[in-house]
Parts: structure tokens; sequence; C-alpha cells
């Protein structure tokens, strides 16, 4: 038997009037004579026109929804609406059977917890298939955007020692025997006799070791899974999530701001333009699901022209101080509609809070910059007015924060001195003051969440259906 040819390359191919032959997965079989087969290479499946006269009842009987066949035919114009092609079979073969009893995908709409149990299985859906095809278009994008810009891609370690974001919620890396751990001198685990002899954990953040790259080779980036154990049972926030961490010698916070938004476009834009079918179709979808909403939870723009709008308009910077100002005088602050109402300067932003800025205030992504010091970072950069630090967040609508970044301190005093007010012990980051003790330099960076942004260009609303296999509490299955 020839060669397959992929249903994506016969959709767009010069195919017609040619013998060949297909691989996939039947979707529907209709009136014992139509089949839809997909095989993943695109949204659409391809038809498959069966004489039924010409073939064995007993094969036919096996051309069941999920079954994998291989057909060979020729191509030929369809009658029939919604696609331009289809196949004349000359012969059908059944790969792999797939007992329509038992088999848990069956053509209609289940729903997204549903599938999420069957996680193993809903690759095969149209939503996930579009969902996991766009994925690795971003994925893509994203080191085609840094390398076109020179960037070198940095492995950051996955198992670390280090507490990048001073956040505490870390998992735990260990060979000892929890059950009867070695005990020291003092009564307290004896790390030194587990495999690394010291205490490790899982990465929550490349960006320390992104810094380390930046200070020698100029512009780095990493893009590695990173974890952490907060216990947010939210469609916003995984345990393991993947993270696209760009660090650049010789950058002030505007310069981080600008490469930011023209990276943040630029990905948007290279999904328009590479994914457009797996969009109309998630376009279509959300369209479906808004009309189920009452009307004034509706969103005022469809998944394609979100997108388009992001890509053609600004973002509005403003300072944190000037957001709280905006905040405060809201309505919903006013009359106790926020869970947390903003009183005073200084408040951390809730994500409440964030989408008010950019839902309802500016309608566009809002970068917000210089927040006070107490609720960022020991690594930020120190402003003059001993208030505020150099960081900025990404805020995005229906998301709240897609980036969190900032110029750091390269001062070597008044880094220690942060570190001291904020308990971090010196000693366990000497690797890092190197930096600044050794050619040191402006430099800044920041962090995407790579689900986040996933969340945004393919509409979906819950982070757990953008990831194959989504960790979160209570739950990591396969
Ligand atoms: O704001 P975060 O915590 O920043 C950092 O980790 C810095 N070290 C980044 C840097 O400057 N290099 O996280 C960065 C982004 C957030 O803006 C968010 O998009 C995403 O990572 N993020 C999560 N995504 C999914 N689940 C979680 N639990 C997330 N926590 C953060
Ligand atoms: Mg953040």
């Amino acid at each position: 038997m020839s060669k397959r040819v992929r249903i994506k390359t016969i959709l767009e191919g010069d195919y017609l009037g040619k013998d060949i032959t297909v691989k996939g997965w039947v979707r529907t079989f209709r009136s014992n004579r139509f089949i839809a087969l997909s095989d993943g290479s695109i949204i659409h499946t391809l038809q498959i026109v069966v004489d039924f006269e010409n073939f064995d009842e007993q094969l036919l009987k096996r051309i069941t929804t999920g079954a994998a066949i291989v057909a060979q035919g020729k191509i030929v114009e369809s009658q029939g609406r919604g696609q331009h092609f289809e196949m004349h079979a000359d012969s059908i073969e059944i790969l792999g059977d797939s007992d329509p009893d038992k088999y848990p995908l069956q053509p209609k709409r289940h729903s997204m917890e549903f599938l999420r149990d069957i996680a193993h299985l809903r690759f095969r859906t149209n939503t996930f298939g579009a969902v996991f095809r766009i994925r690795h278009a971003l994925a893509y994008a994203i080191h085609k955007f840094f390398n076109d810009k020179g960037f070198v891609y940095i492995h950051s370690p996955i198992i670390t020692g280090s507490d990048a974001e001073g956040a505490g919620e870390m998992f735990q890396v260990t060979t000892l025997d929890l059950a009867n751990p070695p005990k020291d001198e003092n009564g307290q685990v004896d790390f030194r006799e587990d495999f690394f002899k010291k205490e490790t954990n899982l990465t929550v953040s490349g960006q320390l070791e992104a810094e380390l790259g930046a200070l020698a080779l100029g512009d780095v980036y990493t893009f590695g899974p990173t974890f952490r154990a907060e216990n947010s049972n939210t469609s916003r926030h995984l345990a393991e999530f993947w993270m696209i961490e760009p660090e650049m010698a010789f950058y002030d916070l505007e310069d981080n701001m600008d490469l930011c938004e023209e990276m943040l476009k630029y990905l948007i834009q290279y999904v328009m333009d590479h994914c457009r079918s797996d969009l109309e179709f998630l376009d279509q979808r959300r369209a479906n699901e808004e009309k189920s909403k009452p009307q004034n939870l509706r969103s005022p723009m469809g998944l394609l022209e979100t997108l388009q709008f992001c890509v053609d308009n600004d973002f509005v910077r403003i300072t944190y101080t000037e957001a709280i100002h905006i905040l405060k005088n809201s309505k919903p602050n006013k009359k106790k509609k926020f869970e947390f109402v903003i009183e005073d300067w200084g408040a951390d932003l809730q994500s409440e809070h964030e989408r008010y800025l950019v839902e309802k205030h500016f309608k566009k992504p809002v970068i917000l910059s210089d927040y006070p010091k107490e609720i960022k970072a020991f690594y930020m950069r120190q402003n003059e007015d001993g208030k505020t630090v150099a960081a900025m967040d990404v805020l995005f609508p229906g998301i709240g924060e897609m980036v969190g970044g900032s110029q750091r301190e390269e001062r070597l005093d008044n880094l220690i001195q942060r570190m001291k007010e904020m308990d971090i012990p010196e000693e366990e980051m000497e690797w890092f003051l190197d930096t600044r003790r050794f050619g040191t330099c402006e430099h800044a960076g920041y962090g995407l969440g790579f689900e986040r942004m996933m969340l945004f260009v393919t509409g979906m609303t819950n982070i757990r259906d953008v990831i194959p296999f989504p960790r979160y509490p209570g739950s990591a299955e396969f």
C-alpha cells in the first residue's frame, strides 16, 4: 500500500483525481456510507464515501467511532456541503477496533469536567486537538521569537537548592525514607544523608540562574516547567506550569516592557497566522458558550476579534500608585463590591482588582509598574523614593496577571540590605551575589506563564484544559 498522506496535506494540496492512502480514527460513520476520518493533522475530518454494496458487511460493522482504519481510494470533488474534497474508498482495513458500547467518547458534547477525568482520551476531541496544536505552535513561536533576536536558550535546573521567589511554597525532593528519616545531633532530619547532601526542591522559577547567564551571554531565556505547592484551587493556577523567563543585560524597566509587549503581540500574531482553522473552531466554540450566559456577563468581543485588538493597540502603562488611585475611586470599591476593598496605598492587588483595571476601566492589556517593595521579591531594583521597586506586571483581559518581571537590583549593598530585611540567608546566595561583585550591570527580565498565554489565545476558561495532564491540589493522574 502506498505511503499515507496526512489529511491536512490533502485538504490544502492538489490531490484531486489522485489515488492515495489515509490512516486515522473514525469520528462518525453515517448511513453506512460516510466516514468522517480524523488523523490529528488538522481540525477538519476527511469524508470517506463507502459504496456499502462492495464491502463486506462484517467489516462495515467494525467501522465505529474511535476505530483506527486505513483507507485507500481516489480524491474527488465533494457533492455534499461543508467540504471541497472527499475520498471514494476502494479498500478499507481496520487497524484497531473500538467497541462502541465501551468507548467513552461519543460524537456528542461532553463536559470539560468529564473530559478532564479521561484526559488520556481527550486529545481525540475537536476542542483538545485544536488546543494542543496551538500549544505546539505557541511553544515554537516563543523559540523563534527569541532565536531571531539572538537570545540564548538556557536550561535552568529543575531540582534546586534555592527558593527563587522567596515564596516558600515548594515541593520538596528527597530520597530519604520518610517513615524513618535519619536524625542529627539535635533530633532534626539529617539532610546530609540525603541524595544531594542538602535540602532540595523543585524549582519555582529559573530566573536566578537566567541572571547568571545574562551577565555573561547578554540576552538569554529559559522555557521549562516550574512548580508551586500553593493551595490555589482556581481556574488560573497549576501546581506544575511552564514559564518563559527572558533575562537581558543592559536593560532597564522600560526596555523590559518594550520587549515584553513586542513578544506578546508577536506570539498572538503568530498563532493567528499559523493556526487559523483551529482558532476559527475555538472562536465558534466560545461564541456558543457565550450564548448560554446572561447578556451582562458576555464578552464584548469574540476570540479572533480580541486577539486582533491586542495586536493592534498599545498596552496601557501606569504605575501601581496610579492604579490604586483609580481603584480607590472605582464604583465597586466605593460600593464595597470587591471582596478585598482597597483602603490604602500598599495593598496587594487581587485578581478582582487587576481584572477591573483591564476589563472595565481600560479595556486593554495594562502594564503596571513600580509596586511597593513590601509586596515584591527581594531581587527587584529599589527606586529612588525608598518605597517602591522597579517591578512590572502585565495584566490581560479575561486572565489577569500574564507576566511578572522587574529590573534587577544590580547594586551589591542594596541587594544585601534587602536580603537582610527579608531574612534571606546570605551564605546560601553567595553564587548569586557574585554577579554583583564581579562586573555587575543594569539588567532586567520577566516571566510569562505559558498556560496563562494559552488561555488567552485559545479562549478556554480553565487552565486545566490547556495543559495535557494538569497537576493541581488533589490531582496527579496519568
Ligand atoms: O509573577 P511570578 O511569580 O514571577 C516569577 O516567577 C519571576 N521569577 C519571573 C521573572 O521575573 N523572571 O510568575 C510569573 C508568571 C505569572 O505572571 C503567571 O503568568 C505565571 O507565571 N504563574 C502561574 N501560572 C500558572 N499557575 C501558577 N500557579 C502560576 N504562578 C505564576
Ligand atoms: Mg507575579
